[in-house]
């Protein structure tokens, strides 16, 4: 487990949320609002020209996967994707560590997602150049953690509120979802966040957490059931992550247990209460955790987070290439 602090990004791998502090947080967000002109093409740099991204995803992925490779792009450099661990090398036995090795000799920079706890961490030790976590296991996806913080900071402003003091409700697979792990560890930074936590008693929020926030003198409410009016900021949805899952018979016990549409929403929250949910959500009929009866409700966040992935994931490039401050110098025509 990584535990030191980050102070300087420029060369650092980004394993875990545990890197960050509230300074580190802001930096990245200072840097991603900075990204929106080139993220919307209305300005182009050329900051990383001839820099080459390795994207390596051993586990199936749409944003997190493309949206690496577009902020890459976006910033001016090349990106070479590896997906599937059956076309890789580790299927004949090769050690993370010399994947490692030889691809970090290719590339400039490497973002990973593997199906195993600490295996990116792993990978970095045998790495030349500094790679980042797109999610590793059960166990985290600081990325997404940062871009859900950002999302959240940015429509609270909306409403007219900062973080501190946010109530936030996590609902789902609170065991498997790596998301909701990585963001609350963030959150805990903050001050007075009261969590709800609801989830079936098997799909519990694992137990360091747990203790986290607790530590950090938060208000925790943790039940199995939707019930009542809540007066909470943020609704974050997960989807039962059935791949993490022993069988799929067990996971399909708990499919379909908290769906969310618009009566219950109407019900169980505040008119303003923002919606999101990290993604894929589930659409087969047995599952639906996130009603497309939604879609047109203005408080439905997660098509923001998707946008604002791009701009806080070309902010970590940036950063860990040490760039943030030339981009205005390699800026050429659009
Ligand atoms: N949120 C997220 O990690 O989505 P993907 O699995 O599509 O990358």
């Amino acid at each position: 487990m990584i535990e030191k602090r980050m102070s300087d990004f420029t060369g650092n791998h980004i394993l875990s949320v545990n890197q960050f502090d509230r300074e580190a947080i802001e930096k990245v967000f200072s840097v991603a609002n900075s990204m929106k002109p080139y993220a919307t093409r209305q300005k182009r740099t050329t900051v990383l020209d001839g820099a080459i991204l390795g994207n390596l995803f051993f586990e199936p992925s749409t944003r997190t996967r493309v949206s690496f490779g577009t902020a890459f792009n976006l910033l001016g450099g090349e990106v070479r994707e590896t997906t599937g661990m059956s076309s890789s090398a580790l299927a004949k036995g090769e050690s993370l560590y010399d994947t490692a090795r030889v691809l970090s000799g290719y590339s400039d920079i490497i973002a990973m997602r593997h199906p195993a706890a600490g295996s990116v961490a792993e990978f970095a030790e045998g790495s030349r150049v500094p790679v980042i976590n797109g999610g590793d296991g059960a166990n985290e996806h600081p990325t997404q953690a940062l871009l859900d913080l950002f999302t959240i900071k940015r429509e609270l402003e909306y409403n007219g509120h900062g973080i501190d003091g946010l109530h936030i409700a996590m609902i789902g697979d609170l065991r498997y979802g790596r998301t909701v792990h990585s963001l609350s560890r963030l959150l805990c930074l903050f001050n007075n966040i009261r969590f709800t936590l609801i989830s079936p008693k098997e799909l519990a929020m694992p137990q360091p957490i747990i203790d986290a926030i607790e530590n950090a003198g938060h208000q925790l409410t943790i039940t199995d059931t939707l019930e009542g009016n809540m007066d909470a900021d943020i609704c974050y949805q997960t989807r039962i992550q059935e791949e993490r899952f022993p069988s799929q018979e067990e996971a399909n016990k708990y499919r379909g247990k908290f769906r969310l549409n618009q009566s219950i929403y109407t019900k169980h929250f505040q008119s303003k209460t923002v919606i999101m949910h990290p993604l894929p959500r589930d659409s087969r009929m047995e599952a639906n955790e996130l009603d497309n009866d939604l879609n047109l409700n203005p408080n439905l966040a997660i098509f923001r987070q998707t946008d604002n992935g791009v701009l806080v994931r070309m902010a970590l490039f940036a950063l860990t290439l040490g760039v943030e401050n030339l981009l205005t110098k390699y800026e050429r025509d659009v």
